[in-house]
């Protein structure tokens, strides 16, 4: 056996690198992007606001953020090329394949933009501002619609809706979703922070570290997770199913989507918000049917197993009642993460370090070739 110490396996508890743009309190249930608390932006900022707060390190002067927002609405058209590339794809595919391959396209297109020293910041916004339209041209068409050309004057929030649905939302949906998008764009090195880190860490450019991260919040122990919580609910389909689903389900030793966390140890924050969220969306559509099934399902599995629920318990929700499809769940979370993941790579450019772990070898090292294990 080569390499000694433990193995941390899932880096559980490894602290790999300092950083300065957030900070969980798994214990006390607090999130903080820069300094701020997530409860204060998500009460009183914008998307906007806390994507400049993450890429620049200080919340923006009014003058500031008028530019910010400008600029991104400028960068709302889908270039032509990225365009066709999209129109390409089957009809069939999951739209976060989809926004894998689009981020990884556009990056043939705008590599000028995208290194480390260069200003990748560049990139980063007009990745921001290009998601939901790579996102909606691509939904579009799928369900026979023609591409919608972006409104410049919408916030980024009402952009996504309305890329997404086809139609402008009310106050209440925009804000809604304007607060979804702050509650998910970042979560100190989780998962796809990780990736894009590690890709940035080689020198590689903006575009790559994004399309990495895309691949890794896609999986259903990440960002995969709001799209199979609704999944559930939709098996579950009344109060009274709660129990015995649930029961089932951990009878099997299946995870029940939206719960538990590897840092939170009491309930995550941003579900705090959400499930108010859900509640208040669902109160103006008139349809607590998903709001009731999770407060239920929230008692079961906490009485079952103690678990709390993360921010994928009620952000599904939320979309679904503005009638998003549950395949566009995890794509809204990358619209949003992309603020944290492109912050992310800026910062590792800014103190680069080759990220490059060590495993415990575990097999065999005095083979000698020509054996029968060789020839196989
Ligand atoms: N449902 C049922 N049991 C669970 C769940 C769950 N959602 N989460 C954890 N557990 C159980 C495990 O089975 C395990 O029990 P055991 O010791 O009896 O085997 C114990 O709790 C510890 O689980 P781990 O997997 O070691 O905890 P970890 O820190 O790795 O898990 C994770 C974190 C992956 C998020 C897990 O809670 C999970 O799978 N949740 C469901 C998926 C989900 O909601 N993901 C979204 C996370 S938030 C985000 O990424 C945006």
């Amino acid at each position: 056996m080569a390499g000694s110490g433990n193995v941390q396996r899932g880096l559980e508890d490894v602290i790999a690198l300092e950083s300065q743009i957030c900070f969980i309190d798994g214990k006390q249930g607090r999130l903080i992007y820069r300094g701020y608390d997530i409860r204060d932006l998500a009460a009183r900022s914008t998307f906007e606001e806390v994507a400049y707060l993450l890429w620049y390190g200080h919340l923006p002067s009014p003058a500031e953020l008028t530019e910010l927002r400008a600029r991104l609405a400028t960068l709302r058209r889908v270039p032509e090329a990225l365009g066709e590339t999209i129109d390409r794809m089957p009809k069939t595919a999951h739209p976060m394949d989809v926004l894998r391959t689009a981020v990884s396209a556009l990056g043939i297109s705008e590599p000028e933009e995208a290194g480390p020293g260069a200003s990748a910041i560049g990139g980063a916004q007009r990745l921001t501002a290009l998601i939901p339209a790579i996102l909606g041209r691509f939904h579009r068409r799928r369900t026979g619609g023609k591409p919608l050309s972006p409104r410049p004057e919408l916030s980024h929030a009402a952009y996504l809706v309305e890329a997404l649905v086809g139609r402008a939302p009310t106050e209440l949906e925009a804000r809604a979703i304007d607060v979804a998008l702050i509650l998910h764009a970042d979560h100190e090195l989780n998962a796809s922070a990780f990736a894009a880190r590690v890709t940035a860490s080689t020198l590689s450019d903006l575009y790559s570290a994004v399309t990495s991260a895309v691949g890794t919040l896609k999986g259903p122990l990440h960002g995969g997770a709001n799209e199979r919580v609704m999944e559930l609910l939709d098996e579950i389909r009344t109060v009274d199913r709660v129990e015995e689903v649930v029961r089932a389900k951990l009878a099997r030793r299946e995870r029940v989507m939206g719960f538990g966390h590897r840092v939170y140890k009491v309930e995550d924050p941003r579900a705090t918000i959400l499930r108010d969220w859900s509640r208040r969306v669902g109160e103006e559509k008139r349809d607590l049917h998903y709001f009731d099934l999770l407060r239920r399902l929230e008692e079961v599995v906490h009485r079952e197993k103690g678990l709390y629920p993360n921010v994928d318990l009620y952000s599904g929700a939320v979309y679904s009642l503005l009638g998003i499809p549950h395949d566009l769940f995890t794509p809204i979370f990358a619209a949003s993460r992309i603020a944290g993941w492109t912050a992310h790579v800026l910062e590792e450019y800014q103190d680069l370090r080759l990220i490059r772990p060590t495993a415990r070898y575990v097999g065999p090292v005095d083979l000698v070739y020509g054996s029968p294990a060789v020839r196989g």
